[in-house]
């Protein structure tokens, strides 16, 4: 493939999810950046949810882009999260507040106000996600979901597991994932050892899902997400459910797949 191109792939059921393969990661936040944009553009007043990691920054730049240029617009738009350690201090610079103010917010025309992360030091985690999910719905729920997936199929801080757990949840971190984010911090003892988490209802309810991934290691995930059974033990496979969900790939992320053909 050359590194513009996008080819649409299809295991040839209706009602799928959509797949679209980039020939490079430029081009896949391009295809993500047009989708989000175009939505927001449809419906000014809209709902947007957002996810952390790296696989959204070129998505976040491009959008960025296309600010400036005047093609879309975020006055309109409210934001809310999936994720942020817990307990951190959102001015931390390894905070997923901090992540999104850099990385986007700071970038685009949108009112701050407007912007919504669950509070790493709210003293009392059950109500911070209450209310995350009340004003969540209050909105008329999320209109445009963004993900990223993790090796493992992690969906926000949804980990494999016997259960699919709906609402806004705190997530105790595994040691894994403590010892994987470490070369973040200073030391494994400065690394939250819990998060907050939308939960997979939120997600599952949001009206369109776009799913941006990118390299060899998400190869299996993406595999397992868009064809394996549907399993707690891959959380985002719960996504083959969804009316409306698209998945952007660049080719390493797609190699795994065999009943998605391109067409
Ligand atoms: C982040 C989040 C996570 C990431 C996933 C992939 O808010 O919800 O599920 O999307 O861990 O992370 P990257 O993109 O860094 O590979």
């Amino acid at each position: 493939m050359n590194a513009n191109e996008i080819k649409a792939y299809s295991n040839g059921k209706k009602n799928g999810v959509k797949v679209f393969v980039a020939g490079s990661y430029e081009a896949l936040s391009k295809k993500a950046a047009s989708i989000v944009a175009g939505a927001i553009s449809k419906q000014p007043e809209f709902v947007l949810g957002l996810a952390t990691g790296t696989s959204p920054l070129g998505l976040y730049s491009e959008l960025a882009n296309l600010n400036h240029e005047g093609r879309v617009d975020f006055a309109g738009v409210t934001t809310y999260n999936l994720d942020e350690y817990y307990p951190i201090d959102p001015a931390n610079d390894q905070s997923y507040r901090y992540f999104m103010n850099k990385n986007l917010f700071n970038n685009v025309n949108i009112d701050m106000d407007k912007t919504h992360v669950l509070y790493g030091q709210a003293p009392d985690w059950k109500e911070e996600c209450a209310k995350y999910d009340a004003e969540i719905e209050a909105l008329g729920g999320i209109d445009l979901q963004v993900l990223g997936i993790g090796n493992n199929g992690h969906i926000g801080f949804n980990e494999p597991g016997n259960d699919f757990i709906w609402e806004t949840h705190r997530v105790e971190l595994t040691e894994s994932t403590i010892e994987a984010n470490s070369r973040l911090f200073n030391s494994a003892d400065e690394v939250p050892r819990a998060a907050l988490s939308m939960g997979i209802g939120n997600i599952m309810c949001a009206k369109q899902v776009v799913l941006v991934a990118n390299g060899p290691k998400k190869a299996e995930a993406i595999k397992a997400a868009l064809e394996g059974q549907i399993t707690p033990w891959c959380q985002a496979s719960i996504l083959q459910l969804h009316p409306d969900v698209t998945f952007i790939l660049d080719e390493d992320a797609a190699s795994a797949l065999e009943e998605y053909k391109a067409i």
